[in-house]
């Protein structure tokens, strides 16, 4: 065979070996024998060696991993992977679709899909060839693990046909069907290794293993369920879902569209008993606006999309027998009761305690020490108690009487309006509200400084520390003092608590463990406020006006900064050298829109919201969410809510167009 002819024969084998594998993977319809497959295969490998200077990164033979060692990179993703907001009955989807309506004000249609119970991952495709597998990680970046992608036989490594954008993603779901679960989990236990817990850590475990032969292995599956990027070929979720499945991917096929929330309702029905003849896990259904324009305007909050939710399931559900209830303290001072049961088996573990939420809950479900209760334990780890069996209630047991003091340190406690939980008020004198202040002010993602949690409840305790910022006042000596601390470990905590002092901004935010103010939050808030002296002078209107801040993380954050313990324990962090502002000199470019405040709203032709939405800050102007009379503009796209129209022309706000707009900052 001369080498045209080598080429030529390569390439055929390429193409029909994935064309076969797409009947059998995707399809589930193969057309030819496994021993026929096998040889072409065979064919195809050897002539691949034969010729190894031909790229063979796509060809069909590269699905059995390799034996080198994979070190996964951290990679960002281009668009962040979010996760979904979850209710648990038709009345919470009521809500949802009540909260859509009031911002979209025209007929639209939704996507209905199932909930897949496996590990996520994002695909990028350029000119229709695999190029990277990334995990979700974090959200904003996960692990590359494309080596281990590209053994999966239903994710294509070359698209079929020639209308795919440049550049795109897709996402979907890693899972592990019931039958290579139940396989792998025979071959672990005569191994002597212990089987994994269900579909989902073996699906997850395996898309991190090192060595991508082992990968091939597992026999894992790949469903995908998002597409992404610019250029997509319709404005349609639904049809574009269609589309990837034209060129290759695995779509489920039990996707449907919902003309409304009763049609979703059925779709649910149906699944929730039929879930358990599938050939793998689901944990509930996905509801998604189907027109991405209105997914666009319906935007996104601090962690989900508005524009889809997740109903999940009911868990498994045990029955035991309540035998006292304790009160636990949070580092914020939030009170959590929690039942000690009688130990009993649920979903592999054994279980002892379990959450009870707050008063109120416990008051609804009219719990009582000597009950036998329901648990359930759900996607958290920490089970809960959902419903009594009244039938076995021992008669005259009486109501449960909700503490009115904090059990550590007596004082009385207090409930605010709207809020679930109790709360002791004695936020700096509180000793687990010290404790937990500081160990959370320790922790990884917080500032990162090494010591273990024994450390700061000693340091505590001897008295050395009472806040976050008696860290950085903390001597050597006294450390020595102290019976655990050798010379080293001292050295080593110090030098831990100097280099904190660099940690960034956001992360001091933070750390500072306001209440509701998370990670994300933290970074929303640091990106606005680039030092802790504004941030300290913003009141609670300017807060809430950012997108994705609420009245109540507003009003939380306020009252920190209003409270002179917290003044008194940031000013001590800025004199201790804490760089309490931002480095990035994101100064405006122009003031060309300094002082005015602009409502985004709508889809536009040439930019898009969120590149708009920098323009208006890299001009000095502020983004909106809402019309005002403080509103300056309202920046209108096509498909514009007429509300917020209404509320422009009521309070005389001017109305622009992406071109006037454009006009006025070039
Ligand atoms: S949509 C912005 N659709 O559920 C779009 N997610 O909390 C967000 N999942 O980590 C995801 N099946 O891995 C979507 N049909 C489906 C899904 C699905 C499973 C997972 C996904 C994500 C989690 C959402």
């Amino acid at each position: 065979m001369t080498k045209k002819e080598a080429i030529n024969r390569i390439e055929f084998l390429r193409k029909a070996l994935d064309e076969h594998n797409h009947n059998y993977y995707v399809l589930s319809n193969p057309t030819i024998t496994d021993f026929e497959y096998d040889m072409l295969m065979m064919e195809l490998d050897s002539l691949e060696k034969k010729y190894p200077e031909i790229d063979n990164s796509t060809s069909p033979t590269q699905r059995v991993g390799n034996d080198s060692n994979n070190n996964f990179i951290q990679v960002f993703h281009k668009f962040p992977m979010l996760s979904l907001g979850n209710t648990y009955n038709i009345d919470e989807l009521k809500d949802f679709d009540t909260r859509i309506k009031k911002i979209i004000e025209q007929e639209f249609d939704y996507v209905t899909e199932l909930k897949l119970d496996g590990t996520s991952i994002s695909l990028t495709y350029k000119n229709g060839i695999l190029v990277q597998g990334i995990t979700r990680g974090d959200g904003v970046k996960g692990d590359d693990v494309t080596a281990n992608v590209k053994t999966i036989r239903s994710i294509p490594l070359k698209l079929k046909g020639n209308d795919f954008p440049d550049e795109f993603e897709m996402r979907g779901e890693i899972v592990l069907p019931h039958k290579e679960f139940d396989r792998l989990s025979k071959e672990r236990i005569a191994n002597g290794e212990t089987p994994f817990a269900n579909p989902r850590n073996a699906a997850s475990g395996s898309l991190k293993l090192i060595n991508s032969a082992e990968v091939a292995k597992r026999n894992l599956d790949c469903y995908v369920y998002y597409m992404l990027g610019e250029n997509l070929p319709t404005k349609s979720h639904f049809k574009n879902l269609e589309k990837a499945r034209e060129w290759g991917f695995k779509v489920p096929e039990q996707i449907k569209k919902a003309k409304n929330i009763n049609e979703v309702s059925k779709y649910i029905k149906f699944w929730d008993t039929e879930r358990f003849n599938l050939a793998f896990d689901i944990d509930g259904i996905v509801i998604k606006v189907d027109d991405l324009d209105l997914q666009e305007e319906l935007g996104l909050t601090a962690k989900s999309p508005r524009w889809a939710i997740s109903y999940k399931f009911k868990a498994e559900q045990v029955e035991t027998k309540l035998l006292s209830i304790d009160y636990q303290v949070g580092r914020t001072g939030a009170i959590t009761p929690v039942a000690n049961l009688e130990p009993v088996h649920i979903a592999g573990t054994t279980v002892k305690r379990a959450s009870l939420h707050n008063a109120d809950q416990i008051e609804l479900l009219d719990i009582r020490v000597g009950d036998y209760v329901f648990i359930e334990k759900g996607g958290e780890i920490i089970p809960k108690v959902v419903a009594v069996n009244k039938e076995k209630r021992p008669e005259n047991l009486p109501k449960v009487e909700y503490i009115t003091h904090c059990p550590e340190c007596k004082t009385r406690l207090v409930r605010d309006e709207g809020e679930a939980k109790h709360f002791c008020p004695n936020e700096y004198a509180c000793p687990p509200q010290i404790i937990g202040k500081i160990e959370h002010f320790f922790s990884r993602k917080a500032m990162n400084i090494a010591g273990a949690e024994a450390t700061v409840k000693m340091l505590v305790e001897a008295g050395l520390i009472n806040n976050i910022a008696d860290l950085y006042s903390l001597k050597r000596d006294d450390l020595l003092k102290l019976e655990r601390f050798a010379e080293k470990s001292a050295d080593n905590l110090l030098e831990s608590i100097e280099k904190s002092k660099t940690v960034p901004y956001h992360r001091i935010i933070y750390s500072l463990g306001i209440r509701y103010v998370g990670e994300t939050v933290a970074k929303i808030i640091a990106k606005h406020f680039k030092s802790i002296d504004d941030l300290m002078q913003a009141n609670q209107e300017q807060l809430a006006e950012i997108d994705e801040i609420g009245d109540v993380i507003a009003k939380s954050i306020v009252s920190y900064f209003k409270d002179e313990k917290s003044i008194s324990i940031i000013n001590k962090l800025k004199e201790a050298g804490v760089k309490l502002y931002t480095e990035e000199t994101n100064k405006p470019k122009s003031d060309k829109l300094k002082g005015l405040s602009i409502v985004i709203s709508g889809s536009f032709e040439k930019y898009s919201r969120d590149e708009l939405k920098k323009m208006i800050e890299d001009n000095g102007g502020k983004n909106q969410s809402s019309v005002s009379k403080k509103t300056d503009y309202l920046l209108a796209g096509n498909k514009i809510g007429p509300s917020k129209l209404e509320k422009a022309e009521k309070f005389g706000v001017k109305i622009i167009s992406e071109d006037e707009f454009l006009e006025i900052i070039l």
